[in-house]
């Protein structure tokens, strides 16, 4: 079990597109395995790989209720082919703006097709937060954060929480 840091915005490893990963590498299911202990650990119920500084088209998720048994999922390579046009409006957070809530509007449901651990190509239709998780995920890997959603006003706002949220972590 390996916890890694999680990043915290604003940094500019939160702003990139990242590159396509290669499912074979066992570097990457090793990166998986990590990131789904840093998740449960947080706790989360979703990260992405630049959230812990790497550069590869890898997220994973877990919105199953807590009641229920776990339900880890590992998505590498995520690509959208359908979104609903029915909204959804859910109070996102990220574990990269710790604390921080906001509204977000996005289609209610998606159908996303990626590559798992051992390569083969799946595809699922996702709802509810698995849905909104799912979409917020497969933006961190396009370099969009949950805030680029809001007015300028509230981003910067909250961008000025966090950094003053990272100065006084730096300091203990
Ligand atoms: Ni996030």
């Amino acid at each position: 079990m390996a916890i890694r840091d999680i990043i915290l915005h604003p940094d500019p490893v939160l702003k990139k597109i990242c590159p396509p990963a290669d499912a074979a590498d066992k570097a990457v299911q090793v990166l998986a395995r990590d990131m789904l202990d840093t998740m449960y650990n947080a706790p989360g119920v979703g990260l992405a790989a630049p959230q812990i500084g790497v550069l590869s088209r890898v997220f994973v998720m877990d919105c199953t209720p807590k009641e229920e048994e776990a339900r880890p999922m590992i998505l590498i390579n995520p690509r959208i082919t359908w979104q609903s046009e029915d909204i959804n409006i859910h109070n996102e957070g990220c574990l990269s703006l710790p604390e921080m809530y906001e509204d977000v509007k996005r289609p209610a449901r998606c159908v996303v097709q990626w590559c798992d651990v051992n390569g083969a190509t799946q595809e699922q239709e996702f709802d509810g937060l698995w849905a909104t998780c799912a979409q917020h995920e497969i933006d961190h890997l396009n370099g969009r954060l949950f805030i680029d959603y809001l007015s300028g006003l509230k981003r910067s706002m909250i961008t000025r929480k966090m950094m003053k949220l990272k100065k006084e972590r730096a300091h203990g």
